[in-house]
């Protein structure tokens, strides 16, 4: 029977003009995303967070979704939520930038991890002088070259590289460098150069963002740093949803995989136009992320994540041929993706293991990294428990009324005193509140005794006696009477916290540290017997120390000077593997070395996770 042709119309995306055929039924998140347009998803296309606001004309009957998060006027004048609307004709859609995802997206790609290793790659070069052939030395070019490389084992070469050899030889190109893989793989020979440009690529792939660095293999040195906002995004925040659409068939999964690729490639793209290098020269790469995303970007369907017991398809490292995946490095670069743990304790993990040196530490420490999913390893004199906790997206600002990611208009420091006082991304007028900030405000709301232990928001005529009149002020009751307490007013769009959000942050804070208490359990250790905490993820270097042990994302029995921020230590991870074979092997032992705890097995962890639900103290 023939298919049935799929109906689908031209839907142009302005003001940047891109121009899709879109499915009959698509969202317009799906079709910009289609068009290369990622939208600020924070509910993950809920219709809850109001901000993937597009504009479109004519407009249809606005949802019930839409209509509260738009205003009349708003209505008539064609927005509406790009999550709630579908193609269903030809269409131009007006997207603002405030709705694009990428362009107010703060992206941490540093890291304040150990040393870099010692340069040691697998790929090596080396400068070399052939003798000419001749009637009485018919040496072949390999040969020849071997023989001047003083090679104790036979090369090898792709016939493309012979015949580049060849090539070079008949022009009489000798005296040249040759640039290897391990002992026997020749992968390159440049005629006339005493040093060949030899490069590698790191990726940390994020579930919100995908960065890159570009490392010269010559002398370790980073030359760039890039990153693009994960275009999987468009089918949800979170890795259930992606693990959820990848489960719908074949293509849409070959859809997810690529979407992340083709990130990858404009960001080698971008970092290979502005460190004036050429792709080709890339001879290596790899590639850390949670299990989700590795299983994602190598085509492997992830179901068996999606359901109970959570299990990985791979658990050592995954070696791919660039070529197989579109990337334009060298034609015989390889992509190595990092070993798993087991679950959710993915390879980002193992990245961070590696560039902390975190089993070779002495006495006892924690690492937290701080996400969607939270992954928490404890070191106890080198023995090494990991779990992973599925925080949510409240410290990324979803799931929050007003929350929004760490992006400009983003409030992200709150300190009280006679008022609020509120330090805001780029300098602007508040638009909405992010991880840190909601850490910070709920940090020093319960401070000044303005939120209880079990998040209760106080009712204007239940302040405490004393509280300044500025900040009770602030103290109201929302159009459904529900406590809340106002931020910044800006007429119809006042940004508030209620107490549902600080309720999305005890579940988030929750859940790590029930997480960590009960590691600490299963080595018979206490929170005061850690001598340091290790924060990792593009989150942890906004956060204020005291403010998350008020909330109890950190264990309160830390003092200040054993917390350390350690940043984006996938990436730095991915670094290691790239420079050096030690560190490669090293990831591989570490995944296999760590013990990984089911939380959800443990009978402890409802009671633990009930409890946690509470603010210390
Ligand atoms: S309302 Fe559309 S993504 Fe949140």
């Amino acid at each position: 029977m023939d298919a049935v042709p799929e109906e689908t119309h031209r839907t142009r995306f302005e003001p940047s003009g891109r121009t899709v055929d879109a499915a009959a039924g698509d969202t317009l998140l799906e079709a910009a995303a289609r068009a290369g347009l990622v939208i600020d998803t924070p509910c993950g296309g809920g219709g809850t967070c109001g901000k993937c606001r597009v504009r479109l004309l004519p407009a249809g009957e606005p949802s019930a979704a839409e209509a509260r998060a738009f205003s009349a006027d708003e209505l008539a004048k064609g927005w509406r939520l790009a999550c709630r609307q579908t193609v269903s004709r030809d269409m131009t859609v007006y997207i603002p930038e405030s709705s694009l995802f990428g362009g107010r997206h703060q992206i941490l790609t540093g890291h304040d991890t150990e040393d870099t290793p010692e340069a040691d790659s697998e790929i090596r070069q080396q400068p070399v002088e052939m003798t000419p052939p001749s009637l009485t030395d018919g040496t072949p070019g390999l040969v020849r070259l071997e023989r001047a490389l003083g090679c104790a084992e036979p090369l090898e070469a792709s016939p493309e590289t012979l015949n580049r050899l060849d090539a070079a030889l008949r022009d009489g190109g000798l005296r040249g460098a040759a640039v290897l893989r391990g002992a026997r793989r020749l992968l390159d020979y440049l005629p006339g150069a005493a040093e060949a440009p030899s490069f590698g690529l790191a990726v940390d792939l994020g579930t919100t963002t995908i960065a890159g660095a570009l490392l010269d293999l010559r002398d370790g040195a980073e030359r760039g740093v890039a990153s693009r906002v994960n275009p999987q995004t468009a089918h949800g925040d979170d890795v259930i949803s992606r693990i959820s659409h990848a489960c719908t068939g074949a293509a849409a999964l070959a859809e997810l995989q690529d979407a992340a690729l083709e990130a990858v490639r404009e960001i080698i793209r971008e970092l290979c136009a502005n460190a004036g290098v050429a792709p080709e020269s890339i001879h290596t790469a790899a590639f850390s992320g949670n299990t989700t995303m590795e299983h994602l970007i190598c085509g492997i369907n992830p179901a068996a994540l999606g359901m109970v017991p959570f299990v990985p398809v791979f658990g050592g490292g995954v070696t791919v041929a660039a070529r197989e995946w579109g990337l334009p490095l060298h034609r015989e670069a390889k992509a190595r993706v990092f070993p798993v743990i087991g679950g959710f304790v993915g390879g980002d993990t193992v990245a961070g293991l590696l560039a902390t040196r975190l089993a070779e530490r002495p006495g006892t420490t924690l690492f937290i990294d701080v996400g969607t999913n939270g992954e928490i390893v404890l070191c106890h004199n080198g023995e090494l428990l990991a779990a992973s906790t599925a925080a949510g997206p409240a410290f990324e600002g979803a799931r929050i009324s007003c929350g929004m990611r760490a992006a400009a208009g983003a409030i992200e420091k709150v300190v009280i005193g006679d008022d609020l006082h509120l330090g805001v991304i780029g300098g602007g007028e508040p638009a909405g509140l992010c991880g840190s900030g909601l850490i910070d405000l709920c940090g020093q709301l319960l401070k000044a005794g303005l939120l209880g232990p079990d998040g209760r928001m106080p009712a204007p005529d239940t302040l405490p006696p004393g509280t300044p009149p500025a900040l009770a002020g602030r103290f109201t009751v929302s159009e459904s009477g529900e406590p809340c307490l106002v931020l910044h007013r800006d007429g119809a769009r006042d940004v508030t916290l209620t107490g549902r959000d600080v309720r999305e942050l005890q579940l988030a804070a929750g859940a790590i540290r029930a997480g960590f208490t009960l590691l600490l359990r299963q080595a018979g250790l206490t929170p005061d017997q850690v001598d340091t905490v290790l924060l990792a993820g593009g989150f942890g270097s906004f956060i204020r120390r005291d403010n998350a042990q008020r909330i109890g994302l950190l264990p309160a029995e830390i003092p200040h000077d054993r917390i350390h921020y350690v940043g984006n230590t996938s990436l730095a991870g991915a670094k290691w593997a790239v420079l050096s074979r030690d560190a490669w092997r090293h990831a591989g032992e570490l995944a296999r070395r760590v013990r990984h705890v089911e939380l959800s097995n443990d009978p402890d962890f409802a009671m633990e996770f009930a409890m946690a639900m509470w603010f210390p103290g």
